[in-house]
């Protein structure tokens, strides 16, 4: 098994694209569905306003039939986030037990996603159970559990591979040191369960050691999955970078997000080989679609860890600002942040801060 894995592939730098360094960039927008078009709209009116050199190139990403018979994402999408290089994403609605695979895997898988990277950290001014939280989670985005290789035995009895290889693990490491190192960050845990899944997250282990002693200078720490979950909610402040498999990686980036006040204020992005989508983590909200009542803060988190990743800092501070004052004096927050807010009084808010800066 090993010997099919054995070419490595080598790390894709991630903090920066320098064909981006000047003019208007093209970003692949991709809204989603449920109240992924509001709070899309809410972040173009605000990248708007604070002048970002941005033309956003609008994709629908409802699957098509391919001449083969197959769903799948239409041509004109794939090529969209190809010639770009970098997107973002709103939630997309998976239907459960039939018709096409959940998109958002079958994306990750089209533009190899190797790596999903979380920030969670406290925000000033919203008050939760813990208030410093600054902790990154990065989870294997291509395998584990998710491999998607499910099969039935005999009847009633079913199984489903977990599978881990070199390349995915090493890859995932190497960004985990490499994102710790460029972002002043001093020590990366790995998560696991070796000593139950000997093999496979045995596996994952070594490469995450092998890759820790290439970066003497930051700390490196093994935790069993479970440890870290109790820890977690007893004192988050124990930890930094978090690097884990797939399944793993899914559960304790939502706890963490539980942490500083929900899905609604999480950014994420996904780091591929060939570019990168970066995207909000919660669903597309049908119970609120289309009465101007979502958050957008999540995507506008997002596109912030985006504008960052093709170096425009300077309108990446300028919105991040004015979105935490906004959530800070809580005049206009939204119902999930227990608000009276509507989706575009809290976006005008922002709007108004970014002209007055
Ligand atoms: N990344 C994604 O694209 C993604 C992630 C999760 C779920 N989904 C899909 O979304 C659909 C609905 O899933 P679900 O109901 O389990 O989860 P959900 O996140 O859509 O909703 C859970 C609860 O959180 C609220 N909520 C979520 N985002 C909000 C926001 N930005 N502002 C205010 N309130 C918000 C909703 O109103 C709802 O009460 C399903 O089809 C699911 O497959 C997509």
């Amino acid at each position: 098994m090993a010997a099919r894995f054995i070419k490595k592939i080598a790390y894709v730098p991630t903090t920066g694209i320098r064909s981006y360094s000047s003019g208007t960039k093209k970003v692949t927008l991709i809204p989603g569905d449920g109240i992924g078009p509001e709070i899309s709209a809410a972040v173009q009116k605000i990248f708007s306003a604070a002048n970002v050199p941005i033309e956003w190139e609008t994709v629908d990403v409802t699957p098509v039939r391919h001449p083969d018979g197959k769903f799948g994402i239409p041509q004109a999408a794939v090529d969209s986030v190809n010639r770009n290089k970098v997107g973002l994403k709103g939630p997309l609605m998976t239907p459960v037990g039939k018709g096409h695979r959940s998109l958002n895997l079958a994306l990750r898988k089209e533009f190899n996603l190797y790596a999903n990277v979380r920030p969670c950290r406290s925000l000033e001014g919203y008050k939760t159970l813990y208030d410093d939280v600054d902790v990154i989670t990065i989870r294997e985005n291509t395998e584990g559990e998710y491999s998607g290789i499910e099969h039935e035995i005999v009847d009633g009895v079913v199984q489903s591979i977990k599978l881990i290889t070199e390349e995915a693990s090493n890859r995932v490491a190497e960004y985990a040191f490499k994102y710790a190192t460029d972002n002043h960050r001093h020590k990366v845990t790995v998560v696991h369960k070796a000593n139950i899944m000997r093999m496979s997250d045995g596996l994952f282990l070594r490469c995450c050691r092998e890759v820790a002693a290439k970066f003497p200078q930051i700390k490196f720490e093994e935790k069993y999955l479970d440890t870290v979950c109790l820890n977690m909610v007893q004192d988050p402040r124990q930890y930094d970078v978090l690097v884990m498999p797939n399944l793993y990686g899914d559960i304790m980036s939502d706890m963490c997000a539980g942490l500083v006040g929900g899905l609604g204020l999480t950014p994420s992005g996904n780091m591929g080989l060939n570019g990168a989508l970066f995207e909000s983590v919660h669903g597309t909200a049908p119970d609120i679609a289309g009465k101007d009542l979502a958050n957008p803060t999540a995507l506008l988190l997002s596109a912030v860890m985006m504008l960052r990743h093709m170096e425009l800092n300077e309108h990446a501070n300028k919105i991040q600002n004015a979105c935490f004052q906004t959530i800070k004096e809580a005049k206009y927050l939204t119902g999930d942040l227990g608000g009276k807010g509507k989706c575009s009084e809290y976006t005008n808010e922002i709007c108004e801060k970014i002209a007055k800066s």
